[in-house]
């Protein structure tokens, strides 16, 4: 089942594990609007989602990088520059698309998504839990 949590994801910091689990579940949501065989169309739903799931990034992804600067982690730059192109890829997904191919598309993106978000923490995220835990974050 595509994004369940696992106690593998967590960087043992409870704010970011908070944070990571929600985005989890507006991933799921995605999935379970785009899962749906009712007919009926979706376009402003998925949309919706899609807008709230950047914000959400977006806010993750700063307090990730202000904790990480804050404790001079020397993996800051590549995860930034992860984040950007996360953000990017999201607000590059055409509209249209999702209008003409509405299940083909949304599923395309649940997947992007799911596998962008899991990867992530498991080999990005994962690289400073140590180090933060280190000086004390939990
Ligand atoms: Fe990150
Ligand atoms: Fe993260």
């Amino acid at each position: 089942m595509l994004f369940t949590w696992k106690e593998d994801f967590s960087v043992n910091i409870e704010d970011i594990d908070k944070q990571h689990k929600e985005l989890f579940r507006i991933g799921s949501r995605l999935y379970t609007i785009v899962s749906l065989k009712d007919g009926i169309d979706r376009y402003d739903e998925i949309i919706e989602i899609l807008y709230e799931l950047k914000d959400y990034a977006e806010y993750h992804f700063s307090f990730e990088e202000e904790l990480m600067k804050k404790y001079g982690y020397d993996g800051t730059e590549d995860q930034i520059k992860a984040h950007k192109k996360f953000i990017e890829k999201v607000i590059s997904i055409s509209e249209e698309e999702v209008d003409i191919e509405q299940k083909k598309m949304g599923m395309d993106l649940i997947l992007f998504i799911a596998n962008w978000i899991e990867n992530h923490i498991l080999k990005s995220d994962m690289g400073y839990k140590d180090f933060l835990n280190e000086k004390g974050v939990y």
